[in-house]
């Protein structure tokens, strides 16, 4: 990606808090407030979000940095509805996930989040073109119209050779392509990606990253990208750090 294109990415959303983007946009597809979560480490209690608030806009581009442990990953997982914190609240538009019961919140999670893993997680016995057609079958669309939609998004993210390889018969970047579509099957109102780059070469890595980035313009997905790339951070509208449980916004000019 261009320098140029990813400042004029980001110039569209200037940096806010993370309360409040300051182009003033709508209700936010994903919001955070007071997100606590703590692991218990034999007798000690090891305090990971000590109060996280986020709010996420239609078609926000937001990196998540910050060292290893600093609970990205926690974040993230909490939001995606994977796992429960033990406090605060996540809205997904506009529903409280927090109180939800778990059929809704698998609603939720099959229709408006995607979730990119660092590891891509397919289904090794599917074919690439059945991978990304599987959450949408889940979701009730017809067969045809399922695979005509993954195979979409395949050849957008440029998988038109491969829609009937498997996992392994794909390069890692190849499968963390796979990955991607998947997430974007069902038009997700925000895509969480935990370092979805992470375990690629440097070029790979950037190319992936700029597959997920196109891909959530083109649909108008918000995402929230954990990284520890600061080159591919740059990229987003806003970036956030996590830093002793806490968000704070970073310029990194
Ligand atoms: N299930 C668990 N039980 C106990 N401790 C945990 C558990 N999951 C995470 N932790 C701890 O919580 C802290 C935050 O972990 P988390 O995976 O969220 O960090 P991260 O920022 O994603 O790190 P990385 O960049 O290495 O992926 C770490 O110190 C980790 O050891
Ligand atoms: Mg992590």
């Amino acid at each position: 990606m261009s320098d140029t294109v990813a400042r004029r990415a980001r110039s569209a959303r200037a940096p806010a808090t993370a309360q409040g983007s300051a182009s003033g946009d709508p209700t936010p597809v994903l919001s955070m407030r007071g997100l606590v979560r703590s692991y218990q480490s034999g007798d000690r209690t090891l305090e990971v979000l000590k109060g996280v608030d986020l709010d996420v806009y239609p078609g926000d581009m937001v990196g998540l940095i910050g060292p290893s442990g600093s609970g990205k990953s926690s974040l993230l997982h909490a939001a995606g509805l994977l796992e429960h914190p033990d406090g605060g609240q996540i809205v997904v538009e506009g529903r409280d996930c927090s109180v939800a019961g778990e059929r809704e919140r698998t609603k939720v999670r099959l229709h408006k989040i995607g979730f990119v893993y660092q590891f891509h997680h397919l289904l090794p016995e599917f074919t690439a073109l059945d991978n990304v057609a599987m959450p949408l079958r889940i979701a009730g669309k017809p067969r045809m119209a399922a695979r005509d939609r993954a195979k979409t998004l395949l050849e957008q993210l440029g998988l038109g050779e491969r829609l009937h390889h498997q996992p392994a018969q794909m390069s890692g970047g190849e499968q963390q392509r796979v990955a991607i579509a998947r997430a974007l099957a069902n038009s997700p109102k925000v895509v969480l990606a935990d370092e979805p780059t992470g375990n690629l070469d440097p070029a790979t890595s950037e190319a992936v990253f700029k597959s997920l980035f196109d891909l959530c313009r083109r649909e108008g997905v918000a995402a929230v990208v954990a990284t520890h790339n600061m080159e591919l951070a740059r990229f987003m509208d806003r970036v956030f750090g996590l830093r002793d449980g806490h968000l704070e916004a970073r310029d990194l000019g």
